[in-house]
C-alpha cells in the first residue's frame, strides 16, 4: 500500500493528464480493502485463540481445585502439594499465553524480515579493492576491447574500443538503446565489465580506489536529480569545503547566477520534491553547477534529449562550452553543435562501434552512418 500511494504520489500528474483518478483510486481501494481484510484475520484468530488459552487454564485450574479438595479431605494429597500446584500450573500456561500474544507481533515480524533480508542478500555490487588513489587525472581514457552485459550473456556492448586524449572532447551518438548511457555508467564504474579493459591514464579502473576515481570525475545525468533543499545545498551537496564565492563563481561560468538571484531567497531558494518547482532548463543549469565546482578531471555529460527553447538552447550551449574547456570530456550529445565542437565522434550501433573519426572525417566516408544521421536530421535544421 505503501509503494502504491508512493509512485501515484510521485506520478500524480501523469494520472491526472490522463484522467485516471477513478481508475487509480479505485485500485487505491481494493489495496486497502485487502489490507483492512488481513488486519481484520489477524484480529480474528487473536480473538479466538487468546479465550480458548484462557479457557483452559482457567478450567484446568477449577479441576485441580475440586479433586484436589477432596484428595485433601481424604487424606491422600496433603495442603502444601494442593497450594504447590495451581502454581506450577501456572508456571506452564504462562508461556503459552505469551506465545498467543506474541504470535502476532511474530507473524509481522517474519514479513518485515523476509524484505530486510532481501536487501541484504544482495551481492551484486561494485567491490572496491583497487588501492591507487590519484590526486589527480591526466584525463587519458582508454577503452580497450571492453565487453559487458547487465545480465549474463546478453551484451550490451560488444567489443567496443576506442581512445580520448587528455583534454580532448568525445560525442557519443547512436539511436536509443545503443549502449551509450552504459558506457558512461561502466567509467563511474557503477558495474563492473565482463571482458577488457577500461583505462584511465593508462590504469586499470579497476586498481583505482573507487571513492578517490569518482572525485576526480563528474556525471551530469540525463535527467537531473534534485534533492530537497536549498539551492545552495544542492551545489555543493553539503561538502563544506566549497565556498559561497566559488559556488557563485561558477554559476557566473555557467551563466546561471541571474535566474538563480532572481529566485526568492536567491542561493537559499528552497527546492521543493525534486525540484518541481524549476524549470528543466534551470534544473540543468544547476546539475553544470554542482559538476563545475568540483572541478573534475574528466566531466561526462549525458545531454537531455528534451527539446528546448532557442534562448535557453544558447544558455546551455555556453554553459556546456564552459564545462568541457581544459578538460576531458565525454557528452552523449543530441545537438549538432556539441557534436561538431567534439574532437571526436563516436557513433555507436546496438553496443558495437560502428564509426569513429573526427565531424569532417566521418562526413568523408561514402555511405557512412554519421554522414547519414547529418543530412536527415541536421542539415534540414541547419537550412530551415
Ligand atoms: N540496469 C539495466 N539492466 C538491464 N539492462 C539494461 C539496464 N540499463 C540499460 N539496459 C539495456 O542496455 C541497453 C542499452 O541501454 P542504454 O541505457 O545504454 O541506452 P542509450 O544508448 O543510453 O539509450 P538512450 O539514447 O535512450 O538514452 C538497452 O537495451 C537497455 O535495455
Ligand atoms: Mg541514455
Amino acid at each position: 500500500m505503501n509503494a502504491f500511494l508512493q509512485e501515484r504520489i510521485t506520478g500524480m500528474r501523469t494520472v491526472q493528464i490522463f484522467n485516471a483518478e477513478k481508475q487509480e483510486a479505485e485500485k487505491f481501494r481494493a489495496i486497502n480493502r485487502e489490507y483492512t481484510q488481513a488486519n481484520l484475520d489477524s484480529i480474528l484468530y487473536y480473538a479466538v485463540f487468546f479465550p480458548v488459552v484462557e479457557i483452559i487454564s482457567a478450567a484446568a485450574l477449577g479441576l485441580m481445585v475440586w479433586y484436589g479438595a477432596k484428595g485433601v479431605i481424604g487424606g491422600e494429597v496433603t495442603l502444601g502439594a494442593l497450594i504447590a500446584f495451581p502454581i506450577y500450573i501456572n508456571m506452564l500456561f504462562r508461556p503459552i499465553r505469551m506465545l498467543a500474544d506474541k504470535f502476532n507481533t511474530l507473524q509481522m515480524g517474519l514479513v518485515a524480515s523476509e524484505r530486510v533480508f532481501a536487501v541484504l542478500d544482495q551481492t551484486d555490487r561494485v567491490e572496491n579493492q583497487g588501492n591507487v588513489k590519484p590526486e589527480r587525472f591526466q584525463g587519458e581514457v582508454e577503452f580497450d576491447h571492453v565487453w559487458f552485459a547487465y545480465n549474463d550473456e546478453d551484451f550490451v556492448l560488444k567489443d567496443v574500443s576506442f581512445r580520448i586524449n587528455p583534454g580532448e572532447t568525445l560525442a557519443i551518438v547512436g539511436s536509443t538503446g545503443s549502449g551509450k548511457t552504459t558506457i558512461i555508467n561502466l567509467l563511474n564504474r557503477f558495474y563492473d565489465i565482463q571482458k577488457g579493459h577500461i583505462k584511465i591514464d593508462g590504469t586499470d579502473i579497476r586498481e583505482f580506489d573507487l571513492y578517490a576515481m569518482r572525485r576526480r570525475v563528474a556525471l551530469v545525468l540525463q535527467d537531473v536529480f534534485l534533492f530537497s533543499g536549498t539551492v545552495f545545498e544542492n551545489i555543493t551537496l553539503r561538502d563544506s569545503d566549497i565556498s559561497r564565492e566559488q559556488v557563485i563563481e561558477a554559476a557566473k561560468m555557467i551563466g546561471a547566477h541571474e535566474f538563480i538571484q532572481k529566485l526568492p531567497g536567491g542561493y537559499d531558494y528552497k527546492v521543493m520534491e525534486r525540484g518541481a518547482t524549476l524549470s528543466m532548463g534551470q534544473r540543468q543549469l544547476i546539475s553544470f553547477i554542482r559538476a563545475l565546482v568540483f572541478n573534475p578531471d574528466i566531466l561526462i555529460l549525458d545531454e537531455a534529449t528534451s527539446s528546448i527553447d532557442p534562448e535557453t538552447e544558447s544558455v546551455i550551449q555556453f554553459a556546456i562550452e564552459t564545462l568541457i574547456a581544459k578538460r576531458t570530456s565525454i557528452i552523449i550529445a543530441h545537438r549538432l553543435s556539441t557534436i561538431r565542437h567534439a574532437n571526436n565522434i563516436l557513433v555507436l550501433q546496438k553496443g558495437a562501434v560502428l564509426e569513429f573519426g573526427s565531424h569532417e572525417s566521418l562526413l568523408k566516408i561514402d555511405d557512412g552512418h554519421y554522414k547519414q544521421l547529418y543530412e536527415m536530421q541536421f542539415l534540414q535544421l541547419e537550412e530551415a
